[in-house]
């Protein structure tokens, strides 16, 4: 049910806060240097900011603007804005990515509990490179310690849900996103100051276009809706939040500005580490857990930053994991009339369900796969690479095709009390570059034209 005064942010602060926590995340900090790493470097780099400019911003601003007209969660905004249709589908399977995205991401959310827990007991010390690298494979073996973390970490972003908007979500946000952006900074620095470091800053900002083939650049797209937390609904049910009075265009900018530079920094704190101590740039989702103890050692009061980056990752990971339970969350109590208490105990623990099995097949349940991937790689590759551009495909048609161009105006214009520049290209974006562009990448990474060679599926 929705009531008359509806939990919301109190602040701008507080709005960017939270979106940018979002935003900004394991995506920025795991999962962009290895990807990059993955697919060859600069040349990545750059289709990826070239998706984040054209496409990621008028995608976010639909979707903040989407949430804000209707106040509704990422599935009752449709029923809202366009009854009796089918365009509530994005809203459904917003709610299963959201299921996907937190089910693997819990995963790692728990092993950045493990690392800060290990950076506390300065396990790290002395550890050469192979050392580090038996560590990781070790804890991710065994049996019960992933998933203790696991369930722990969903138990923080649970507590955090259910205390509401206001007094959880945006209390939690503003305190942590500041500290983030200052350690990473300061990585960032010690790490292009290592001997050996200008090959690190070369495979990152060099582009070579020989290594762009279809499937880089649907991992390219995939990162940018990830990173950006778009594509899912998370700011539509954000954005149902934001006040009347709220610049939305000025919101996507500032979040997404925020988001590219952490993405960026994290690859400057470590691509010249990894360059530096001969470690592989394509060594996947291990990466940063291997790469950064490696840095801590080497630097002067290294225990310290050792300690307060695992913190700083946990909470980056937390006010992203806040955001894609309350997509959830949001849902069931609005649309299924729950209270928000039983809505995030329910949300939670069965999205846990899948988490667990997902924890399993990264360790000790290696049998739960198909083909040559496990659960957690499928996860991830179907909600990033074809849920979240799907969502976003139908996201801009919705805005674009479907919604009356006063209606989107008026919500993006605060009733037309502000003056909006490049409105028009904002409008050709969503109508045709955007799902032109995405449909365009989608089909050609899933083989269907064989445009820059073969995408890799297998
Ligand atoms: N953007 C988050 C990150 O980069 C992940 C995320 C995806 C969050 C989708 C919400 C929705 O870590």
């Amino acid at each position: 049910m929705i009531q008359g005064n509806r939990d919301g942010f109190g602040s701008r602060l507080g709005v960017i806060a939270a979106a940018a926590g979002s935003a900004v995340g394991l995506g920025n900090i795991w999962r962009f240097p290895y990807v990059t790493g993955e697919n060859g470097g600069g040349a990545f780099l750059l289709v990826y900011v070239l998706f984040i400019l054209v496409i990621g911003v008028p995608v976010m601003l639909s979707e903040l603007a989407l949430g804000r007209r209707s106040q509704r969660n990422a599935l009752g905004a449709f029923k809202k804005l366009a009854p009796g249709t089918w365009w509530h589908i994005i809203g459904m399977m917003g709610i299963a990515a959201a299921f996907f995205i937190l089910a693997f991401y819990t995963t790692v959310s728990g092993w950045t509990l493990e690392y800060l827990f290990l950076s506390i007991g300065n396990s790290f010390e002395g550890q050469s490179k192979e050392e580090l690298n038996v560590t990781f494979e070790e804890f991710r073996n065994n049996g019960y310690l992933p998933l203790l973390w696991q369930l722990m970490f969903m138990l923080f972003t649970a507590l955090i849900v259910y205390k509401g908007i206001k007094n959880g979500i945006e209390k939690y946000t503003k305190l942590l996103m500041p500290a983030l952006l200052l350690i990473i900074i300061v990585l960032g620095i010690r790490a292009v100051t290592l001997p050996g470091s200008g090959a690190g800053l070369t495979f990152l900002f060099q582009p070579d276009f020989s290594k762009i083939n279809a499937d880089v650049v649907l991992q390219a797209l995939g990162q940018a809706f990830f990173s950006l937390s778009i594509g899912m609904g998370a700011l539509i049910t954000y954005g149902s939040y934001i006040k009347s009075n709220e610049d939305l265009g000025k919101t996507a900018f500032s979040v997404t500005l925020t988001d590219t530079l952490v993405a960026v920094l994290a690859g400057v704190a470590i691509f010249p580490a990894v360059f530096a101590f001969g470690i592989e740039p394509q060594s996947g989702p291990s990466l940063v857990f291997i790469t950064l103890p490696m840095i801590f050692q080497e630097m002067t009061g290294g225990y310290f930053f050792a300690l307060i980056f695992f913190v700083l990752l946990v909470i980056a990971a937390l006010t992203s994991t806040i955001s894609v339970l309350e997509v959830v969350v949001a849902y069931v109590s609005e649309e299924l009339n729950m209270s928000r208490r039983k809505a995030t105990i329910l949300s939670a623990g069965s999205i846990s369900v899948l988490g667990i099995l997902c924890t399993l097949s990264q360790g000790p349940m290696p049998e739960i796969h198909i083909g040559n991937r496990n659960l957690f790689d499928i996860l991830e590759f179907a909600s990033a690479n074809i849920m979240l551009p799907l969502g976003g495909l139908l996201i801009v048609l919705f805005a674009g095709w479907y919604m009356k161009r006063e209606d989107l105006y008026d919500e993006i214009s605060n009733k037309e009390t502000l003056k909006i520049h490049l409105i028009w290209a904002y409008y050709f974006i969503i109508r045709f570059l955007a799902p032109v562009a995405i449909a365009l990448v989608f089909l050609n990474g899933l083989g269907f034209f064989g445009m820059f060679g073969e995408g890799d599926f297998s």
